[in-house]
């Protein structure tokens, strides 16, 4: 039974390879808020584990207190070089103490900073508080570790469906369709 992981891998790493976008793992995030509204933001994909998306972020946020609410969400990927697209929903679950602290070691200074000193989404006065806050932390934490807050951690997104589309001129896009069942997945194709 074909496996999508392996061909999700297959497009991403060729996606990496070609693409001169930055920042090569985005991909849009979709979870569903409390008045039933979706809600949709980029975010980075840190890496796939275990059968499963891994982004981070903090818990306390939009998103965070969206996925804690309702753990039903989606992922989307749009590779313009490759012009492929890849659909993903799934249920997220919060990363394990042990994994949040290894991929917040693993952030840049500055950005570690920024998590520490900031509280995603809440409101703040001006910019320039903005950068003041900023420089303080900077200051503050010069010489010491900076502790991984504890509103900060991520998601697994175990999927429960993936489709995947080679995106044609034509379009006639190729469309395959995962769906997960007890023992793997069902592949459907779908028309364009
Ligand atoms: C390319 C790109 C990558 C991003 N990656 C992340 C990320 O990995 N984690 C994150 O919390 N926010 C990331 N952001 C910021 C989010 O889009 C968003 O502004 C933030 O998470 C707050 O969203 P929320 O208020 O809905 O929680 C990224 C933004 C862009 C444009």
């Amino acid at each position: 039974m074909e496996n999508p992981f392996k061909k999700f891998e297959d497009w991403y790493s060729t996606h990496r390879k070609v693409t001169k976008a930055s920042l090569s793992g985005a991909c849009c995030f979709t979870t569903i808020g409390k008045d039933g509204y979706p809600n949709s933001r980029f975010v980075s994909l840190k890496e796939i584990k275990s059968e499963a998306f891994v982004i981070t972020g903090s818990l306390q946020s939009r998103k965070g207190l969206d996925v804690i609410h309702t753990p039903k969400v989606s992922l989307t990927f749009w590779w313009s070089e490759t012009k492929k697209q890849v659909r993903v929903q799934g249920i997220a679950k919060e990363l394990s103490e042990v994994e949040s602290l290894e991929y917040f070691s693993n952030r840049s200074r500055e950005s570690k900073v920024v998590s520490t000193v900031f509280e995603q989404g809440k409101e703040i006065k001006s910019f320039d508080e903005l950068t003041t806050r900023f420089e303080e932390g900077l200051q503050k934490y010069e010489s010491q570790e900076l502790v991984k807050p504890q509103r900060w951690s991520g998601f697994y997104v175990k999927p429960i469906r993936m489709e995947f589309m080679e995106f044609k001129k034509t379009r006639l896009h190729k469309r395959i369709h995962f769906h997960k069942v007890q023992e793997g997945w069902e592949k459907t194709y779908l028309q364009p």
